[in-house]
C-alpha cells in the first residue's frame, strides 16, 4: 500500500507487537501526530480506536512528584532479559527494535510479561512536574493472556547514551535509506542483548494507563523510571531523522488522570532527588 507521506497502515494491537511483519493482517487505517489524522481525531479514525477518545484511563500523563504516593507493596522491577535476534524497524511513526526470539521477561505481581519490542518517542510523552524531556524509551511487554506492561525511560540532553550508541550506525543507515521513500526499512541487528539498557532502578512510578498510539488499549501497567538517563543531541536527531515529517514529534498530548493516583516504588524511601531538566516543549507546536 502506498501510504501518503506521513501516514501509515496499522493493524490494531497486533501491529504494535508484530511490527510490519509480512504476515500481519493490515487494517487500512491511518493516524498521524498532526493535522486531520492527529491525536485529537484518533478515536474517530477506526471503530477499534474508540478508546483513544472515550477512554478514561489513558496515557501519557504528567507525574506530579509531590502528589505521588509511596506504595510499600510494590516490588522492584525484576527483569530477566536475554540476548535475542532482533531487527531495527522504521514504522514511520517511530523507530523500534523487535525481537524474533524470546528476549526474556518482566515479572509483576507473579505474572510473566515477555519483552516484545522497544521504541522511542521524541520528545517524551510522560512529563515529570510538567517537564517534557527530549526522548522517552518504551519497553513493551506482553503476558500470555494478552495484557500489557510498559517500562518507560526518560532521557535528557547530556553525554551520549551507551545503549543507543550500540545501534547508532544502523540508525544513521536508516535515516539515509528512508530519504524520499515511504518504505519501512528493516535492519537486522543480529543477536541483541536487552541487558545493554541500564535496567536497575531504585525508584519508579506506577500507574494504570493505555498504549500511547492507537488503539489506545487500556489496562496497561506503566512503570516509569524516576531516574532520567543521558542522551546526546546527535542521538535524538538520529532517532528523529528517519521518521515521517509529521511524526518527528511523535508524542501524544497529556491525558487526564481522572482520579488515578500515581504510586512510587522507592527502594530506600529517600526524599526525591532533583534531576536536571530541559525547558518545557509543547508537542502540538513545531
Ligand atoms: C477491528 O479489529 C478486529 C480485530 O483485530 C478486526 O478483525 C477488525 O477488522 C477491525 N475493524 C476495523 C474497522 O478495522
Ligand atoms: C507540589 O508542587 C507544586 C509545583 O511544584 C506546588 O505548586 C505545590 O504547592 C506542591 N504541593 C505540595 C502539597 O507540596
Ligand atoms: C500498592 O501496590 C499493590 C501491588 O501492586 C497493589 O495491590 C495495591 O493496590 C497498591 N496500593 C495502593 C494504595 O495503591
Ligand atoms: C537470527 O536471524 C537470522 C535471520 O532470520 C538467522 O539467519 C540467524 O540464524 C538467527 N540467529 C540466531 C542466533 O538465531
Ligand atoms: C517468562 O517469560 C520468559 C520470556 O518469554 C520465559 O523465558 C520464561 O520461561 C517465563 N517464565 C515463566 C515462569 O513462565
Amino acid at each position: 500500500m502506498a501510504a501518503p507521506h506521513g501516514l501509515f497502515s496499522v493493524v490494531s494491537l497486533a501491529f504494535l507487537l508484530a511490527a510490519a511483519s509480512a504476515t500481519s493482517p493490515v487494517i487500512h487505517e491511518v493516524f498521524s501526530y498532526s493535522g486531520a489524522k492527529g491525536p485529537g481525531s484518533w478515536g474517530h479514525l477506526n471503530p477499534n480506536f474508540s478508546a483513544c477518545s472515550s477512554g478514561t484511563h489513558q496515557s501519557p500523563v504528567n507525574i506530579v512528584t509531590n502528589q505521588t504516593v509511596v506504595n510499600m507493596s510494590l516490588s522492584p522491577l525484576i527483569r530477566g532479559y536475554r540476548p535475542a535476534n532482533a531487527t531495527l524497524i522504521n514504522n514511520g511513526f517511530n523507530i523500534g527494535i523487535f525481537f524474533q526470539q524470546d528476549a526474556g521477561a518482566l515479572g509483576i505481581e507473579g505474572k510473566n510479561y515477555s519483552l516484545k519490542q522497544m521504541h522511542w518517542h521524541t520528545p517524551s510523552e510522560h512529563r515529570i512536574n510538567g517537564i517534557q524531556y527530549p526522548a522517552e524509551l518504551h519497553l513493551l511487554h506482553q503476558a500470555e493472556d494478552g495484557s500489557l506492561a510498559v517500562v518507560a525511560v526518560l532521557y535528557n540532553y547530556d553525554k551520549r547514551n551507551g545503549f543507543i550508541s550500540t545501534i547508532e550506525k544502523q540508525l544513521r543507515e536508516m535515516g539515509k535509506e528512508t530519504c524520499g521513500r515511504d518504505q519501512e526499512p528493516h535492519i537486522p541487528l543480529g543477536v541483541f542483548d536487552p541487558k545493554n539498557i541500564k535496567r536497575h532502578t531504585r525508584r519508579y512510578y506506577r500507574y494504570l494507563g493505555s498504549t500511547t498510539t492507537p488503539p489506545c488499549t487500556e489496562q496497561v501497567i506503566w512503570s516509569i523510571h524516576a531516574k532520567v538517563r543521558k542522551i546526546s543531541k546527535a542521538q535524538v536527531e538520529a532517532l528523529r531523522t528517519p521518521l515521517y515529517s509529521d511524526c518527528k514529534n511523535n508524542c501524544r498530548p497529556l491525558q487526564k488522570l481522572n482520579g488515578r493516583h500515581i504510586e512510587l516504588y522507592d527502594e530506600h524511601s529517600d526524599a526525591p532527588k532533583s534531576e536536571d531538566h530541559v525547558r518545557n516543549r509543547d508537542c502540538s507546536t513545531r
